[in-house]
């Protein structure tokens, strides 16, 4: 594992995209794993700025994002496909095509689950895997539990995270209920990891999934066990190390 200290949000953002960008370099037909949430938004703009200017070509790179909320559509502006369209896909040279996130909309779990671990098959498995980390430690929709959980599977939200989310909604009976993950071992199989993490809310959790015991009540701390992890994270969410 190799751990790289940025002084600020701004600058883990850079280095971030720096690890993406060689990889879609070297690789111009590689497969990105994406996350959603604050932490990757920096790298995104950056990835678009750098896109933009011609210095780096999306055109044969295919992803898969990690997470959506089940019941919500792609127009839904708190679906996972909603974010990432808008802040990264509709910005750069991407094949939409090439593009995969769980499909909010299917009812039946375990036809959803079962398509989009066919989807990550049939692509060969993911080169790099971007990820943040919750205060909890969970990684994509996976938390704290007794076992890590294999594969893409539906997860009924914790009261925690409801409760957290329903800033984003109108009340909170509009916050989802479930949501599908990919699984631990399907992060476990990209052959490079990139975790970033910014803010000083982030300090003890990720001393504790990268310092603490390998265990499921901290879903990160599995990342221990992979070997290629690059984290990057700033100076206040590094405060514990
Ligand atoms: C998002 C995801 C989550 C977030 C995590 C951190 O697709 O899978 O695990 O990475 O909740 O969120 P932020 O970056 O908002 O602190």
């Amino acid at each position: 594992m190799r751990i790289y200290k940025a002084k600020n949000y701004d600058e883990m953002s850079r280095q971030a995209a720096n690890v993406i960008s060689a990889q879609v370099i070297m690789k111009p037909n590689c497969v990105l794993g994406l996350a959603t949430g604050s932490s990757p938004l920096g790298t995104y703009k950056q990835l678009i700025d750098w896109n933009n200017k011609g210095d780096l070509d999306f055109s044969g790179v295919k992803t898969v994002n990690l997470d959506e909320y089940k019941g919500l559509t792609k127009e839904n502006d708190q679906s996972y496909y909603y974010f990432m369209y808008n802040n990264l896909f509709k910005h750069i040279n991407i094949d939409l095509k090439n593009t995969n996130i769980p499909d909010g909309t299917e009812p039946d779990s375990a036809i959803e689950c079962a398509r989009y671990n066919r989807v990550i098959d049939d692509i060969g498995g993911i080169d790099l895997q971007l990820l943040g980390i919750g205060h909890n430690g969970h990684i994509g929709f996976n938390e704290p539990d007794s076992e890590f959980a294999k594969m893409t599977h539906c997860v009924d939200l914790t009261e925690s995270t409801i409760e957290a989310n329903k800033r984003f909604f109108a009340s909170i009976d509009d916050v989802p209920r479930q949501a599908y993950t990919m699984g631990i071992k399907t992060i476990m199989q990209a052959k490079k990891i990139l975790l970033i993490a910014s803010g000083a809310d982030k300090a003890r959790i990720l001393r504790e999934a990268l310092c603490g015991p390998v265990t499921p009540q901290v879903p990160a701390s599995i990342l221990q066990l992979h070997n290629d992890v690059i984290v990057v994270a700033d100076e206040a969410a590094m405060a514990e190390f």
